[in-house]
């Protein structure tokens, strides 16, 4: 799938002809549209969505960079707001299906490869999840009182989690060798990354979250990891499904968190032997879901680097990590 070219439209194939281009982490290229980097078959489903997709005022969009944690988030929200159809954890769907395939990427997904996005099946309020900057959202989502929320993750185990992630794709997916964390590094920190600059991908959300916090929620992968009753709670009232105080002692947020958890997911048959339809296999999504791993990889001069331009780009802005 990643070889596919022949998807990509003429019209596409002619805008790329203009647009600076790099070589891909995983095979082909990437191209720098409207500031940042997409391959072509995602670029081209990008501006389709641009042009096709109509918000609607109760829409949730799930928005993250990739390896910031999507998974879990889809798999929470999709829980979260479905509790009352699902009180009974042993028919759940997430038991059975991947929360990529009950929470569809719009951009990856929905209008992936000439796609007609097929929105009929959808019930209100719709959940999609996408990695398309804010400034290139549709114009529908940005004119909408939709919901947005926004997962980030330190860029330092996004880096280590994205050179993971990539490199098994080239291996299993297009029998090629891996990226030397070198070569990678040196692309994640000149922002030649899917969907990155990471950090500029990170700093509109954000922005946008302190200028319309009620339609913009900004959450951190590691405050879930470090305080998730805190931050689900936070989550429910910021989409209007707020935990009630029977709910709280029934212990429905507890049973989402365990049902959305990195071990149980990850254990699920669905998600050990089953695929996207396009392409990647689902057990990709999940390695090990801990905050720190970069230092069992990174060399203290890349740690430091890092740390450098997440401070020249969003200390300012208030953002640490
Ligand atoms: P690691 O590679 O550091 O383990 P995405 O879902 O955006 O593709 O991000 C994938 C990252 O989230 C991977 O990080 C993966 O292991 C982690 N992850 C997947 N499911 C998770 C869960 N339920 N809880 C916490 N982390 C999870």
């Amino acid at each position: 799938k990643y070889l596919q070219e022949s998807v990509v439209t003429e019209e596409c194939k002619k805008l790329i002809l203009s647009l600076p281009t790099e070589k891909d982490w995983v095979a082909n290229n990437l191209h720098q549209y409207q500031g940042f980097w997409h391959t072509a078959r995602h670029l081209q489903a990008v501006l389709v969505c641009q042009r096709h997709f109509q918000a609607e005022d109760s829409d949730i969009l799930l928005v993250t960079t990739p390896k910031s944690g999507t998974t879990w988030l889809k798999a929470i929200v999709f829980a979260l707001m479905n509790r009352d159809q699902y009180r009974n954890n042993n028919d759940h769907p997430l038991l059975s299906e991947n929360p990529h395939v009950l929470v569809p990427f719009l951009e990856i997904r929905l209008y992936i490869d000439g796609r007609v996005a097929d929105f009929t099946k959808f019930t209100s309020p719709r959940l999609f999840g996408t990695h398309i900057p804010f400034s290139s959202l549709p114009e529908t989502v940005k004119n909408s009182p939709c919901k947005l929320v926004y997962l980030c993750r330190n860029p330092k185990d996004t880096f280590v989690s994205i050179w993971h992630f990539t490199n098994k794709l080239r291996e299993k997916g297009v029998g090629m060798g891996t990226n030397s964390l070198e070569w990678s590094f040196d692309k994640f920190t000149r922002g030649v990354s899917l969907n990155g600059p990471f950090w500029d991908h990170v700093l509109e959300y954000w922005k946008e979250s302190l200028e319309n916090p009620e339609r913009v929620l900004f959450l951190k992968y590691e405050d879930m990891k470090e305080q998730p009753k805190v931050q689900v709670s936070k989550l429910a009232k910021f989409l209007g499904r707020p935990f009630s105080l029977e709910e709280e002692t029934n212990g429905v947020l507890d049973g989402i968190l365990k049902l959305c958890s990195f071990e149980n997911l990850s254990n699920l048959e669905v998600n050990k032997t089953g695929k996207l339809d396009t392409g990647e296999d689902f057990n990709a999504f999940f390695r090990q879901g801990e905050v720190g791993d970069a230092k069992n990889h990174l060399t203290p001069q890349m740690i430091e680097k890092l740390d450098q331009i997440t401070q020249e780009k969003l200390h300012g802005y208030g953002l640490k990590f």
